[in-house]
């Protein structure tokens, strides 16, 4: 009996085989461009129409190919990146499988063009379907130094993985995200991208900000700060966004390993950690991030298709990245700024994003994104300058460290080196409240508006975070205990955070029959208050529990701090007011109240002077 089992051809192998590696057009575009990146390309052009379907075309100025690697290029497993099971641990290059090539031309008609610098001639090569059915020698003036690839009628011998293909639209919306990645990982290279007869992108050769500047526009990377730390085995640079400036969604979070884009949820949940306590719950930081690594440190070797790594030792990585940021959010002047030109300020809108530019039917060219972006950063004043505040707290490098936010307490001169420049003339102070909600004073040339509550409440919160982690169990005791009487509900919540009120300064006793006894309060809180603010407290940690899922004691920290802070309608005299500003500005976070809102807003000269329409004097 004849055997069944037979080796199949060679085009019904990569025609299978292509079904791993090209799953759509977007697939064709990152292999190409990512082929001509490795071929050190300088220029690279991308062409499409009908999100690439019907045609994508790549134009790379890089090495070239000579006719029998041209040849060579279309087979399966045919690489000139790796020649050893020993390079496999060391890979540089972005492509390495020796696929690409072989699985886009058995499943589309290929038509490469390519010369070497040396080449006197180039070469034509037609592959339609694994088959090659034209290869010649092309002029110099037919075929520049580099490699064209056109890709026509994708997935014509495979209806089936044709029809499985999205809407245009859809389609191009992954070519696009692609694009920008890796626009975004190789600033340098000068990137073309028309759709159908119109240019999308003409970017020129530059640096990182530069790059997502071409590509978001202006105003949004002025919302960056800029991200640089390394030891000798990993460093992570790039940017990532004002607390003021992220967002409710996941998008644009760009994680970049040895230049390779990658999906990591516990690089980006280290990322937003860094973050925790400066953002609302809900709101994600837009970064663009770069991890260089050493490549045995972690595997590539997944599919191709599949964007997760591993990494060795995930747990000191995560540490890192987070440190990272956390470092670059400390140094920067995170003090929101008010552009008087404009009148939304209460609103921060989103920076250009595909959504915009996908909402109308056509596909427009983003190159001139008009976003507005009221709160901007004006570095006018750096208030560590001004401040000659210590280096904030390094958050420790382990994962489970730091579940609270630990900040060290201060040295007593950290806060009080700077002069406040509140003298007139007349020797009156010039600090005042406003509505008796905002605190406005003058430093150097900037008008500083500061909420009293924000404020007060962001003290109040690292005080209480301090106590909790010190157990410092510091009360004033008072006279005559104070009942209260709480509902079965909130009767178990005191019970449950029982230790932590005692840490915090409440001598509590629980009693039963829903009673507790109060013998004594933390020092600070205000004479007459201490029935009430047990109430307070338990009423505000629940409603966080249910809407926040906040972590116990870090609960409890903002539960007080926020029941406990000075409210609107309070009235402060001078006296008061630079003592809360004294303290802000002794916090490890000054600029943010617990809840990620800003604490302190500031208006510089000159957008005075601009409302003013006054220049030069
Ligand atoms: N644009 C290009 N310029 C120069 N050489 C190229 C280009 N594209 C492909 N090649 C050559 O063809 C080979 C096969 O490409 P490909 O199938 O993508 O596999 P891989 O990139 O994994 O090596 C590459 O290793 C490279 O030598
Ligand atoms: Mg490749």
């Amino acid at each position: 009996m004849a055997s069944s089992i037979k080796i199949l051809p060679q085009y019904i192998a990569n025609r299978i085989a292509a079904g791993e590696v090209v799953g759509r057009p977007e697939a064709v575009v990152k292999e190409l461009i990512e082929n001509a990146i490795d071929a050190k390309a300088e220029n690279i052009s991308l062409r499409i129409k009908e999100a690439g379907k019907s045609l994508i075309r790549i134009i790379d100025d890089g090495t070239g190919m000579d006719e029998d690697d041209a040849l060579m290029c279309f087979q399966r497993h045919s690489t000139s990146k790796i020649s050893s099971a020993d390079d496999l641990e060391n890979i540089t290059t972005l492509g390495f499988r020796g696929e690409a090539l072989a699985s886009i031309s058995a499943v589309s008609q290929v038509e490469l063009r390519t010369r070497t610098a040396s080449g006197e001639m180039g070469v034509m090569i037609k592959n339609h379907g694994s088959e090659i059915i034209e290869c010649s020698p092309v002029s110099d003036s037919q075929v520049s130094k580099g490699t064209s690839i056109t890709v026509k009628n994708l997935f014509f011998n495979t209806p089936a993985r044709r029809n499985f293909l999205k809407t245009n639209q859809t389609e191009f919306k992954h070519i696009y995200d692609t694009f920008i990645r890796l626009a975004i990982a190789n600033p340098t290279v000068a990137f073309n991208f028309v759709n159908e007869d119109e240019e999308i992108f003409d970017l020129k050769s530059t640096d990182l900000k530069d790059r997502i500047m071409q590509i978001y526009g202006e105003e949004f990377s002025n919302t960056l700060i800029e991200v640089n730390l390394q030891n000798d085995l990993i460093s992570l640079n790039g940017f990532t966004s004002k607390p003021s400036f992220t967002k409710k969604i996941k998008q644009d979070q760009l994680l970049f390993l040895n230049k390779r884009y990658v999906i990591s949820k516990s690089i980006s949940y280290a990322v937003h950690l860094a973050y925790e306590d400066l953002i609302e719950k809900g709101d994600y930081p837009t970064f663009f991030l770069f991890l260089k690594l050493d490549p045995r440190k972690f595997d590539v070797n997944v599919h191709p298709s599949k964007l997760e790594v591993k990494f060795e030792d995930e747990r000191s990585i995560f540490g890192f990245v987070r440190k990272a940021v956390w470092q670059a959010l400390d140094k920067n002047d995170l003090i929101v700024g008010i552009n008087l030109d404009d009148d939304k300020t209460s609103q921060v809108s989103q920076p250009a994003t595909e959504a915009k530019i996908f909402s109308s039917a056509g596909f427009t060219k983003p190159a001139n994104p008009n976003v507005s972006i009221p709160f901007e950063k004006k570095a006018n004043v750096n208030i560590h300058e001004i401040y000659q505040r210590d280096n904030f707290v390094q958050p420790g490098s382990g994962v489970k460290e730091l579940p609270l936010e630990v900040p060290e307490p201060h040295t007593q001169t950290s806060a009080k080196t700077y002069k406040h420049d509140i003298d007139d003339f007349s020797g009156k102070k010039s600090i005042w409240q406003f509505q008796r909600k905002y605190i406005m004073y003058q430093l150097e040339n900037t008008l500083m508006i500061i909420d009293q509550h924000a404020a007060h409440e962001r003290i109040l919160y690292e005080q209480a975070v301090d106590r909790l982690n010190s157990n410092a169990n510091l009360s004033q005791q008072l006279l005559i205990p104070i009942y209260v009487d709480l509902n079965a509900v909130d009767f178990e919540v005191v019970k449950s955070i029982e230790t932590e009120l005692r840490a915090l300064g409440f001598d509590i006793e629980v009693l039963s029959k829903k009673k507790v006894k109060i013998r004594g309060i933390p020092s600070d809180v205000r004479i007459g208050d201490e029935a009430k603010i047990i109430q307070e407290i338990v009423d505000e940690f629940k409603e966080n529990d249910v809407k926040l899922n906040l972590e116990k004691r870090d609960n409890l920290a903002k539960s007080y701090a926020c029941k406990h802070a000075i409210r609107t309608g309070d009235r402060l005299n001078a006296d008061e007011m630079l003592n809360l500003i004294d303290k802000l500005f002794s916090t490890k976070m000054p600029y943010v109240c617990p809840h990620g809102r800003p604490t302190i807003v500031k208006v510089s000269m000159d957008e005075l002077d601009k409302k003013f329409a006054r220049t030069g004097f």
